[in-house]
């Protein structure tokens, strides 16, 4: 069962920051997961809302402000950080899953991954991009025949069966009140990683595992590398 962290140690640490990626990384997730948006002058930052306010208390949209002026308005408060500073410390250490948030982050990341981080093929290996619109991962699809793409599902777990033919999906993120038994064995068939989001009891661990769910999504990365490396060590 595949851990992934998300965004970051996020149950024990502040959601989408350099702690809380660096506390994942330390857990021995088997990757991170982050999200990701353009600033008003196309920097993609690691922020999961479309404003500040729920994280830094300030009534700000992300996309409205220069990094510049993002930083000097959370200054004094958890830094936001630059997908390129994240990519700086984990790429190629730590398997990395990019969920795009807001139009263009896709394209904007695989400009990032192919100008300072992807010398050859196998280094998309390292990145899962995933998002909940299939239109976004086609324009990334359409930019990079290698990218390793996710669909995530909301409430009707088979979006995936018309995406994947023009995705060519390598996984497909389920939410875990909507897992269905024919969706799995439709993506199985198909090849497809299927994951999980979010789970965080490691009491549903191997009811998911015996589903044949692939990996899971958690704000407790720590606690399900515990989990797994003593009760499923030789499974
Ligand atoms: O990757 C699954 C999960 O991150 C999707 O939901 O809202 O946490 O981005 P959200
Ligand atoms: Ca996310």
């Amino acid at each position: 069962m595949l851990i992934i962290a998300h965004r970051g140690s996020s149950g024990d640490m502040p959601e989408n920051t350099m702690q809380s990626f660096e506390a994942a990384y330390s857990a021995s997730a088997d990757m991170i997961e982050l999200d990701v948006r353009l600033t008003k002058d196309n920097v993609l930052v690691v922020i999961h809302d479309a404003r500040l306010l729920r994280t830094h208390k300030k009534i700000v949209a992300v996309s409205g402000k220069t990094l510049a002026e993002l930083r000097l308005i959370t200054a004094g408060t958890m830094p936001i950080p630059t997908l390129d500073e994240v990519l700086a410390r984990y790429y190629g250490r730590v398997l990395i899953n990019i969920e795009l948030k807001g139009r263009g982050a896709g394209v904007a990341a695989v400009e990032l991954l192919k100008k300072a981080y992807i010398k050859k093929v196998s280094g998309w290996d390292n990145i899962l991009f995933s998002s909940f619109h299939g239109s976004e991962l086609l324009k990334v699809r359409k930019v990079c025949t290698h990218a390793n793409l996710a669909l995530l599902h909301d409430e009707n777990p088979f979006m995936f069966v018309a995406y994947h033919k023009r995705l060519q999906l390598t996984a497909v993120g389920f939410h875990r009140l909507y897992i269905n038994r024919l969706a799995i064995e439709i993506a199985k068939k198909a090849g497809i990683f299927i994951y999980v989001y979010t789970v965080n009891r490691t009491a549903a661990i191997e009811p998911l595992q015996r589903r044949g769910i692939d990996g899971v999504v958690t704000n407790y990365p720590d606690r399900f590398r515990d989990y797994i490396d003593s009760h499923l060590a030789s499974a």
